[in-house]
């Protein structure tokens, strides 16, 4: 009985018309005549609004980059939004709709009960006199909260603001340089083993900053035919980042029985996206859905590595269009 006088108050609320003559003024009532609540319909609304401005709360903290103890904050505001929308109703339920109780229940598809529901609802809204007014705070409530649930999708991925994503400090001449910024020596670096190098002078965090470097021999490189002088020594060097969800490539796997083992490889352990170094870090296994970003690399007289120019492609996750741009410097 309880839910039957929620919905009908829900019905009333969203339903509710201005004044009309009642369509079933020739019946007898089903619902006792009720006197108007004005009290109550101000309530009523300040409720919805109190609602509504809780929900545009939500979308205000939502938009913050950083806010200490964001989290609570959302979920404070939306608590409160819906809170104060099961307050309105309580109030309508109580104060504004007439109610009316049955021994029994309605039978179920009787061809008069969808006519005696309609007149239950007309008679129940009888006390309403400021029913457009209570809409529009409903609508408000409604809208507000509506935006609120839809606004966290846009963290699913850059929409319009995409053009920090295509920069990267890469450009030719920058020295390849370790976490300590030592540079990176040609003749240095181990065959088949893995380094982590940084743009020299560069904001390490930058998602287009750190690179994985392996060397090999130049014969088992695989590169296409204008990347083959990318590979100075048969050292190349790729994005670190991982192109199926942005963590970092952290594994190498170095084949030691080449005879039944596959081939060297650089894994993300996330989710455990592949790449053949030897062949432009083309995906071999798992999720990633197109090859690391390689960057070109030279020698300079001093036998320091560094970069020839920038990445193959985009940096980073996918996300919708990232094939769309080159990668750029910042200006
Ligand atoms: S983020 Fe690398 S495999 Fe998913």
């Amino acid at each position: 009985m309880k839910m039957r006088r929620w919905a009908i108050a829900l019905g009333v609320l969203l339903l509710g018309r201005k004044k009309r003559q009642p369509r079933f003024a020739d019946r007898p009532r089903i619902v006792a005549p009720g006197a108007p609540d004005p009290r109550a319909e101000w309530v009523a609304l300040l409720l919805l609004l109190c609602a509504a401005a809780a929900a545009v709360g939500f979308i205000v903290v939502y938009s913050f980059n950083h806010l200490a103890h964001q989290t609570q904050y959302l979920g404070l505001a939306l608590g409160l939004a819906f809170a104060f929308v099961a307050a309105a109703l309580i109030v309508v339920a109580k104060r504004l709709v007439v109610t009316e109780e049955l021994e029994e229940d309605y039978p179920l598809s009787h061809p008069t009960t969808q006519e005696e529901v309609e007149q239950l609802v007309e008679e129940s809204g009888d006390r309403l006199t400021r029913k457009r007014l209570l809409l529009t705070g409903a609508g408000a409530a409604a809208g507000a909260i509506g935006a609120a649930l839809v606004v966290p999708a846009l963290s699913l991925g850059p929409l319009l603001d995409t053009g920090g994503f295509y920069e990267t400090p890469w450009r030719r001449g920058v020295r390849l340089v370790d976490e300590h910024g030592k540079p990176l020596l040609l003749d240095e670096i181990v065959r088949e083993t893995f380094y982590t190098a940084y743009p020299q002078g560069a904001d390490k965090e930058l998602l287009g900053s750190p690179l994985v470097v392996v060397r090999f021999e130049p014969a088992q490189l695989h590169l296409p035919t204008q990347r083959r002088d990318w590979a100075p020594g048969g050292v190349v060097a790729y994005s670190k980042i991982c192109t199926h969800a942005g963590c970092a490539v952290a594994l190498f796997r170095k084949p030691t029985f080449p005879v039944v083992e596959p081939g060297p490889a650089l894994i993300c352990p996330c989710h455990y996206s592949t790449f053949d170094p030897t062949r432009a870090a083309k995906v071999i296994f798992g999720p990633a859905g197109r090859p690391l970003p390689q960057l070109p690399l030279a020698v300079d007289s001093g036998g320091v590595l560094r970069a020839a120019g920038n990445f193959s492609g985009p940096v980073g996750p996918a996300w919708s269009g990232v094939r769309s741009k080159a990668p750029r410097n910042p200006s």
